[in-house]
């Protein structure tokens, strides 16, 4: 069977419901690690439908939700309309092709490393769009044997991370005050799959 692409699987991205707990989880983790304010502006990278955006936008001043994908996005804004959300954006972005001139107080990306062979290149991108003191949040799989992606979805790069090398790559791009705990795990065909959530700091 030949791998979708993400603008392929985007209309039944959200039919299958572990994907909308795992956002639950992941932002209950945000918001319990992270100082948010209605003041904080959030840069959110591979936003893919807006699991996690639609829970993070109603804490924060606004979100800026980007992804590679224009399917992906336009299921993102039928959601956003549907539900109201005026204080979220959206704009077509990779952050390993361009810089994004802006200074964010939070960086979210959620199930989007393991789909970016330059780890710590992005992560250094990620840095760099942050304001002095601003935080990032990186939320993916840990170390797992390639059986979470089925044969018809998009090939990662990687199958999952291991917790020690995630801390050093952060603290590589420049990131200090690096904290990580496994924040769910997913379940499918009766296999275990734990989440990490690593929160950081830009520093000054
Ligand atoms: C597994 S989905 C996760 C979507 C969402 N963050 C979530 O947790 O439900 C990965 C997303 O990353 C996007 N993506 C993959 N590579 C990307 C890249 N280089 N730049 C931006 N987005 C990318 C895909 O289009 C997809 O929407």
């Amino acid at each position: 069977m030949s791998a979708k692409t993400f603008n392929e699987l985007a209309q039944g991205y959200d039919e299958d419901p572990r994907r909308q707990q795992t956002a639950e989880a992941i932002s209950r983790a945000i918001l319990r690690l992270v100082p948010l304010s209605e003041d904080t502006e959030v840069l959110e990278c591979g936003a893919g439908t807006g699991l996690l955006t639609v829970l993070l936008a109603p804490k924060v001043k606004r979100v800026l939700a980007t992804d590679a994908s224009e399917g992906m996005l336009s299921v993102l804004r039928e959601k956003l309309s549907r539900l109201g959300l005026c204080n979220v954006d959206t704009d077509l972005y990779d952050p390993t092709g361009q810089s994004m001139e802006s200074s964010f107080g939070l960086l979210v990306a959620s199930m989007l490393l393991h789909h970016i062979p330059d780890t710590e290149g992005v992560l250094r991108r990620f840095y760099g769009t942050l304001s002095p003191n601003g935080w990032v949040a990186i939320a993916d799989l840990e170390e797992e044997d390639g059986s979470f992606h089925s044969p018809g979805m998009p090939k990662p790069a990687y199958y999952g991370f291991n917790r020690c090398n995630v801390v050093k790559s952060l603290e590589a791009a420049g990131f200090c005050d690096v904290y990580i705990e496994t924040v769910h795990v997913a379940v499918k065909n009766e296999r275990q799959y734990p989440i990490f959530l690593a929160v950081a700091k830009r520093g000054r």
